[in-house]
């Protein structure tokens, strides 16, 4: 008997996944992952945050807890405080009633509900994404239904920064109502971000050519340090009038990246509007999933109401964020003074928890085969990878790489 499968082809591999088991395979000593996507401690572990654990004890002493479903939109007390922390407790848009946020399942959910509810219910067909982009962008809004995919141009080689005039050249190109996807902070995976004086004028050409802004938002703290000065380019677009989606993930700055906990939060320009798309949004996710998880959503909610554990959680914020700023320093620091080939302000200049290295194809594959050094063909590394104890160790192979392979970039 054939099966009804057998013209199921294989999909193509996921490179980041794909690269980490070829790290959990290698039997070398001196091995190390570049390629992750999570933080690590400068030993090299999961960090699981203090005030997280002592949130989840808590949880689990209390009796009055249980595990009844949550409504369609999620827990009411979560999305508050987690669109008030991204546009900010003295927000307009919020006191007037014009902003809201729903429960979603972590930053991909919420993208791809974004999706669906701007394709399904508005219509939308076109997206932008940069060049390049985290890579599930293309396939969430493909597989919400959006049918004209578009990239704009982000990331300038010769310069390792942005490509504004390129970017503004491709935005001013694109067709009216196109869903803009934008990184608020610690773009991924160049680590590139636009400055304020940019950001106003890629505000100008979304105005200007009627798109609409959809912010991804999963490092909102974990670039800087600091919740505020992370937010600033949504925050602004608000401002400015926009209406438009932010998608967050507490998988980063909470560390709770098996928890699923993320947050749709809508903008719109009138009152009126917001009963209805919460009405279109309810029947969207009880068709998909029916309605969210509680634990992470539930820890998120309690230290976000909770004034000393807010406290406590934004210090944790600054300890992830220090050490990466530290690695980068340290990488470079090490680079420019073993004299290898090629300038390196790039690493420093970069931030969040990603760092396009400009390193090429043949560069990474020599990492990976001659030193056990394991990072996406991309050049992308994660600094989290870096530890006090690795960090010279991948400094003198990357020296030692350059020097030897060129630093011809069309490799
Ligand atoms: C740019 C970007 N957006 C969204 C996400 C979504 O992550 P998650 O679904 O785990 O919250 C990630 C995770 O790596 C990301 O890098």
């Amino acid at each position: 008997m054939t099966s009804r499968f057998s013209e199921v082809s294989t999909g193509p591999p996921i490179e980041v996944f794909a690269l980490n088991k070829a790290f959990l395979d290698d039997t070398n000593p001196n091995k190390v992952n570049l390629g992750v996507g999570a933080y690590r401690t400068d030993d090299c572990k999961p960090w699981v945050l203090p005030v997280v654990r002592k949130t989840e004890q808590s949880m689990a002493n209390n009796e009055a807890l249980n595990h009844e479903y949550l409504p369609v939109l999620g827990l009411d007390s979560f999305s508050t405080a987690a669109t008030r922390m991204l546009l900010g407790k003295d927000s307009k848009a919020i006191a007037e009633g014009r902003a809201f946020g729903i429960q979603t399942l972590s930053g991909t959910g919420s993208l791809r509900m974004a999706a669906e509810f701007l394709g399904r219910i508005l219509k939308y067909k076109t997206f932008y994404y940069s060049v390049p982009t985290w890579e599930n962008h293309h396939l969430i809004f493909v597989n919400a239904g959006f049918t004209e995919p578009k990239t704009y141009r982000y990331w300038k080689a010769e310069t390792r920064g942005l490509d504004l005039d390129g970017m503004l050249e491709d935005l001013r190109n694109a067709p009216e109502n196109s869903v803009i996807i934008l990184h608020s902070c610690a773009h991924n995976p160049t680590g590139v971000d636009p400055t304020p004086d940019q950001w106003k004028q890629i505000a100008d050409v979304v105005q200007e050519k009627k798109l609409f802004p959809l912010f991804d938002c999963a490092y909102q703290g974990f670039a800087s340090g600091d919740l505020e000065k992370d937010a600033f380019a949504i925050r602004y677009f608000v401002e400015r009038g926009f209406e438009l989606v932010g998608c967050q993930s507490f998988a980063k700055n909470f560390g709770l990246y098996n928890e699923r906990a993320g947050n749709l939060t809508v903008v719109v320009n009138e009152t009126k509007v917001v009963a209805p798309s919460k009405s279109q949004l309810t029947l969207l996710v009880r068709g998909m999933y029916s309605n969210p998880p509680n634990h992470g959503a539930s820890v998120v909610s309690t230290v976000l109401n909770t004034p000393e554990l807010y406290e406590e959680w934004k210090g944790c914020i600054k300890t992830m964020a220090d050490r990466i700023i530290s690695m980068r320093q340290g990488l470079r620091e090490r680079l420019e003074k073993l004299g290898t080939p090629g300038t390196w302000e790039h690493i420093t200049n970069q931030i969040g928890m990603f760092s396009y290295t400009g390193l090429n194809q043949k560069h990474v594959e020599t990492l990976v085969n001659e030193y056990h050094i394991y990072l996406l063909k991309s050049g992308r590394i994660n600094m989290c990878g870096l530890t006090s104890k690795n960090i010279d160790y991948v400094a003198n192979a990357i020296f030692e790489t350059v020097s030897k392979v060129g630093l011809d970039s069309s490799l």
